[in-house]
């Protein structure tokens, strides 16, 4: 059955400059922990509780899936309840709607390929555009019956009998690891997934954290297929990418003062501070503690009096900054050496084109950027102005450039900022909440 799409309508925001960011803020849930822990509270036996759960849409989508397949969802906020199915999926007389959501879509695929019944799994435009080919292949070299349409959604998961494999991911993505690891976990035998590039480690932690036991080394990681999950309590860190927009911004004025309670630093995710403490802004981690695996602590940030300096983020580096690099693209133009972007074509196929995106909006606002098929070049004392941006429906984009704003001459207009909810709802508000205005 297609997938009919909502209409959204568009709504604009208009950015105004600022002086500086000061406050304390403490931030949603994390965004890949909450699809995880959504997703295997929903296979688990027993019933699971998380608090600060993620409030995005995109986690939703997974909370909606969770129930279509069985699991019983209670939601107050960002309180969430799951009961758990034991272990198998009922039958969905719909198709499961993943919504905007790639990491539902491509998670759901690994947890689905070893139930019993057929499952279709669909999803807005921007998601049916989006290459699922990537977890097709090794899920069907464990068995699966897994059909594509050209490469993309709609995916009919024909759930099978799975064998174990030792797979190398091609493409450094912590979707496909973890859609391998769901599947290994209820496959026959031994699964192995080697990264070159170390990816987000959350589908480890979480399993984890659910009771299943994983051996990890160097570069790999195993599962012992047949396994139960056990229901969980946990709080889910804030989300260090939703956060990463005020750190940019924090670290564009040198009066700022921001601190960030309850954050997510996972060392996976935390390449952000690294290289906005290559730029010269200084961030410091108190309070670190670790829950369920994951490490949470405070944040505080300050930007250097003299300005950012300048950074290149290529390599690996460029896999583990992906959900940031729209961000720091944006505020490029106002370090003082410019930032490069390299081995980063992932982007190309995110929720939108980010490399073509970010190079179109920075242009509106009267920047200079060169576009490369892996990346762009952004060089730095640039002045620019305020301008109309197109979120083209991605929430990253939408937020980067609020924040390019706050340093522009003149009021932007953010058109399409309703799709900031994919992720961070309170985005906005908490930006007028923080931000210092002449
Ligand atoms: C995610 C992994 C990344 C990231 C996405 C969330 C996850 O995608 O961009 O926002 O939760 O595993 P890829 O696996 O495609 O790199």
């Amino acid at each position: 059955m297609p997938h009919v799409e909502e209409s959204t309508p568009s709504t604009t925001q208009i950015i105004r400059p600022a002086l500086s960011l000061m406050g304390s803020l403490r931030l949603p849930g994390d965004k890949s922990i909450s699809h995880r822990y959504a997703l295997l509270a929903a296979l688990a036996e027993g019933t699971s509780h998380f608090t600060n759960f993620s409030t995005g849409a995109d986690c939703a989508s997974s909370l909606g899936c969770a129930q279509a397949l069985g699991a019983t969802v209670e939601r107050d906020g960002s309180t969430v309840t799951v009961t758990g199915c034991g272990g198998d999926f009922q039958a969905s007389a719909q198709p499961l709607d993943c919504g905007n959501s790639g990491s539902t879509m491509r998670m759901l695929c690994g947890l689905l390929a070893a139930q019993k019944e057929t499952y279709t799994l669909v999803g807005d435009a921007s998601l049916s555009r989006r290459p699922m080919e990537r977890v097709r292949k090794p899920l069907a070299a464990m068995g699966a019956g897994i059909q594509l349409t050209e490469g993309h959604a709609p995916v009919v998961v024909q759930g099978s009998r799975l064998k174990a494999i030792d797979y190398e991911t091609p493409i450094p993505s912590a979707q496909v690891k973890t859609a391998v690891l769901f599947a290994g976990l209820q496959a026959e035998g031994t699964t192995t997934l080697r990264e070159a590039v170390r990816t987000r480690d959350h589908g480890e932690l979480a399993l984890q954290a659910f009771g299943a036991q994983l051996h990890r080394g160097l570069g790999f990681v195993s599962i012992e297929g047949g396994q139960k999950l056990k229901a969980l309590d946990a709080v889910v860190p804030g989300d260090l990418s939703s956060a990463a927009f005020f750190l940019c911004a924090a670290a564009l004025f040198p009066d700022s003062s921001l601190v960030f309670d309850a954050l997510g630093l996972n060392p996976t995710r935390a390449t952000l501070l690294d290289v906005l403490g290559a730029l010269g802004a200084r961030t410091s981690v108190l309070d670190l503690e670790e829950k369920s695996g994951e490490l949470i602590g405070t944040v505080q940030i300050q930007a250097p009096k003299e300005g950012l300096g300048s950074t290149v983020v290529s390599g690996a580096l460029a896999a583990q900054l992906i959900d940031e690099l729209p961000v720091l693209a944006a505020i490029g133009p106002y370090t003082r050496g410019g930032i490069r972007i390299r081995d980063a074509r992932e982007l190309r196929v995110k929720e939108s084109d980010r490399i073509a995106l970010v190079v179109r909006n920075l242009r509106a606002m009267g920047a200079q950027v060169e576009e490369f098929e892996d990346g762009l070049d952004v060089p730095g004392a640039q002045h620019l102005h305020g301008a109309v941006i197109e979120s083209g429906g991605d929430h990253r984009i939408a937020m980067a450039f609020s924040i390019a704003a706050l340093k522009a001459e003149g009021d932007t207009e953010i058109r399409g900022a309703e799709a900031a909810a994919i992720s961070f709802p309170e985005f906005f508000n908490l930006l007028d909440q923080v931000a210092v205005r002449a």
